[in-house]
C-alpha cells in the first residue's frame, strides 16, 4: 500500500487551482510562461487537437444522456461535452474556475456542483464520467477508492473517459522546477511567484491500464505523439459478493 498522502497537500492543491483560476488557460493556450517557442507550441497544439477530436468522436458515437465531468476547471473540455450530451453535471472544488467555465460554456444543460472529490460520493448514476487532467492529481493511496466512487457513479453500460498528462519536461511553465518522474508531488508557481505543492502522477498508458485492471476496469489508454494520454475506461461486471459497491473515498 502506498504511503498516505499528507491531507495538507490536498488542501494546497485546491488552494492552488483556486488562486490560479484567472491564469489557468495560459497553460492550455501556451501563452506567458507556458510559451515554449514555435516548434514545441505546434507539437502541443497538434496533441490538443488529437485529444479534443478523440473525445468528440467518442461522444458523437455514444451521445450520453447523462454525463458527469469531474474537476471541470475553466471549461476547456466542458465546452465540447455540453453540446454532445443530454445533461451534464460539472463538478469542481473551485468556485473561481466554475465562474469562468459558466461564462465560457453558457449552456442550459450544464449544472455546476461544488465538491471536494476526496470526500465525494455520487448521488446518482451517469452514462459518461469524464475527467481531464484530474487523475494525475489523485494520490496513489487514493487511486482504488477514487475508482470505486467512479464505478458507483456509472450507470449500467456507462463508461468513463480519461485525458491526462504524459511525461514531458516541456509541458509545464518555463519556471517550474520538474521533480523526478517518480516524485508523486510537484511544486507549482503562479505568475505572482507564490508557490504551492500539488500531487502529480505521470502514467504510461500500459501502467495505467494495469492499475485500472487491478481496480476492476477495462481500458484502452493511448498516448498522443508527445504530451497526453487518453482513452475510455469501462467497469468490468462486479463479482457476486458486492465488490464495486459504493464505498467512501476516505
Ligand atoms: C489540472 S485542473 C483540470 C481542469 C480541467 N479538467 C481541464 O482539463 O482543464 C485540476 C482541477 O481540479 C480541481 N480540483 C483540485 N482539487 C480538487 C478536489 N479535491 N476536488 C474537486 N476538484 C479539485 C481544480 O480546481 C482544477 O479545476
Amino acid at each position: 500500500m502506498p504511503p498516505r498522502t499528507d491531507p495538507a497537500v490536498l488542501a494546497e492543491q485546491v488552494a492552488y487551482y483556486r488562486a490560479r483560476a484567472g491564469e489557468y488557460d495560459e497553460w492550455w493556450l501556451r501563452s506567458g510562461r507556458y510559451d515554449r517557442g514555435e516548434a514545441l507550441n505546434a507539437a502541443w497544439k497538434e496533441d490538443v487537437a488529437a485529444v479534443e477530436d478523440a473525445l468528440c468522436r467518442r461522444l458523437d458515437a455514444r451521445r450520453p444522456a447523462h454525463a458527469l465531468e469531474l474537476a471541470c476547471g475553466t471549461g476547456l473540455f466542458t465546452r465540447w461535452l455540453a453540446p454532445r450530451v443530454g445533461d451534464l453535471v460539472a463538478l469542481d472544488a473551485s468556485p473561481e474556475v466554475q465562474a469562468i467555465n459558466r461564462a465560457r460554456v453558457a449552456a442550459s444543460n450544464v449544472r455546476y456542483a461544488l465538491a471536494d472529490l476526496f470526500a465525494w460520493q455520487p448521488d446518482r448514476r451517469y452514462d459518461f464520467v469524464f475527467m481531464s487532467f484530474w487523475l494525475s492529481h489523485v494520490p496513489a493511496d487514493r487511486f482504488a477508492a477514487f475508482w470505486r466512487a467512479v464505478r458507483a457513479a456509472l450507470a449500467p453500460g456507462g463508461e468513463a473517459y480519461v485525458i491526462d498528462s504524459g511525461w514531458d519536461t516541456t509541458s509545464t511553465a518555463k519556471n517550474h522546477v520538474r521533480p523526478g518522474r517518480e516524485a508523486g508531488t510537484a511544486q507549482r508557481r503562479l505568475n505572482d511567484g507564490s508557490e504551492f505543492r500539488i500531487v502529480k502522477i505521470y502514467y504510461e498508458p500500459a501502467e495505467l491500464a494495469q492499475q485500472l485492471d487491478a481496480a476492476g476496469f477495462t481500458s484502452a489508454i493511448v498516448a498522443t505523439r508527445r504530451y497526453f494520454i487518453h482513452g475510455p475506461v469501462t467497469p468490468r461486471r462486479a463479482p457476486a459478493g458486492g465488490a464495486g459497491e459504493p464505498q467512501s473515498m476516505l
